[in-house]
């Protein structure tokens, strides 16, 4: 990632692109141990389904809301399908390729690997019940797409709201500078020291939310929330554009303000949660992964550049609504720090 930003030379760029690609080796990664270069024809399509997955998701949310509209057939529905298939198909690749492959004495260091382990344990006291080869393709394609997109499109809105602000990017530079140095590359325990760059993060992530309305749920039974009567069966959603906008809220919700995140002795106020991972039982799984994903590209991203707005390009971008909240077409310059 570092290299592909360096090779912009202080020109003017598109970033998404890169970022996706960066995070989508980093799922890989951990779902098959493998890196892809950022050109492989097969990395580059499933790239492009799981983005086409999440579009049309976004459309489809509507059908899939009211159940009438939801049985009925319609192209987008197919188009989903489709790219749901290749995802599928390139996944159950490298599954087989795992299995014949796969030597029970063998240190399993990603989770493919670990679950086909399960797999062969299957039946003895170790080996779980639930492991066998739907959950593993199930886990696996949950992993590739809910991990994927939400962390792409977070870092996007990053770097253009650190762009669109040169006085908040100043401040976590400065942090760096004065926490991790420039000698050495940021690790995820440095945040317990950079209250700015957290309480910078949090804010990024209120004022752009990833996900504008959250997961719906179905109510298993009649109940009250917030006063009003839901009954069984019935779809709950919340708002998340709302609640990150509110003036009942937060003060002043359309000014980039990093410390409202920050407490009066200048740490980061952990207690005032926008709830961008949502709450309680259902609460996101991947927040943890997400977090340290995101605190580690930024850093080592801010760590070695300076980005600003090329002429042109917004500071209040438009978004394109899909099941996740993306920035439209940007520009920036990436200049490196000296
Ligand atoms: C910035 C990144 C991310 C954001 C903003 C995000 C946000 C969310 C939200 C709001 C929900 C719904 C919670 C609710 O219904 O109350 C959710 C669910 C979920 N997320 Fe994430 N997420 C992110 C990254 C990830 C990652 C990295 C993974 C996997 C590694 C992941 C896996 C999931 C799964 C499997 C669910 C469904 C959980 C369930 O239904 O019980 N997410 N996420």
């Amino acid at each position: 990632m570092l290299a592909e930003f360096e090779k912009t030379n202080g020109q003017s760029f598109d970033p998404r692109d890169l970022i996706h690609k960066t995070i989508g080796n980093v799922v890989m990664k951990i779902l098959t141990g493998v890196t892809y270069d950022y050109d492989d024809l097969e990395f580059s399509r499933v790239m492009t389904n799981t983005v086409r997955v999440f579009t049309l998701l976004g459309e489809a949310g509507i059908l899939a809301s009211i159940p009438a509209l939801a049985a009925i057939p319609s192209p987008t529905k197919w188009k989903i399908i489709k790219a749901w298939e290749e995802i599928y198909g390139f996944l159950k690749e490298i599954i087989e390729r795992r299995k014949a492959r796969f030597d029970t004495n063998q240190k399993a260091t990603d989770f493919m690997g670990s679950f086909v382990k399960a797999m062969c344990a299957k039946g003895t006291e170790i080996g779980p019940a639930s492991c066998d080869e739907i959950n593993l393709m199930v886990s696996s394609f949950d992993l590739l797409l809910a991990g994927w997109d939400t962390i792409s499109t977070t870092l996007a809105w990053g770097l253009h709201t650190l762009a669109s602000y040169p006085e908040a990017q100043r401040r976590v530079h400065q942090e760096i500078k004065d926490v991790i140095g420039l000698d050495r590359l940021p690790q995820f325990s440095d945040h317990h020291s950079m209250p700015v760059t957290m309480a910078t993060i949090a804010e990024c992530m209120r004022f752009r939310p990833t996900l504008a309305v959250h997961i719906p749920h179905v109510a298993t039974q009649d109940c009250k929330i917030g006063g009003y009567d839901i009954p069984k069966g019935g779809q709950i959603t919340l708002n998340m554009w709302y609640l990150a906008q509110s003036p009942n809220i937060w003060k002043e919700p359309q000014e980039f303000k990093p410390d409202r995140f920050l407490n009066e002795d200048g740490e980061f106020d952990r207690k005032i949660d926008p709830l961008s991972f949502g709450t309680g039982r259902r609460v996101c799984p991947g927040e943890p992964l997400a977090r340290t994903e995101i605190f580690l590209c930024l850093t080592y991203l801010l760590q070695r550049f300076t980005f600003s707005l090329s002429e042109g390009t917004l500071k209040n971008l438009p978004t394109h609504f899909s099941l996740t909240n993306q920035p439209k077409a940007y520009q920036i310059h990436a200049v490196k720090i000296a």
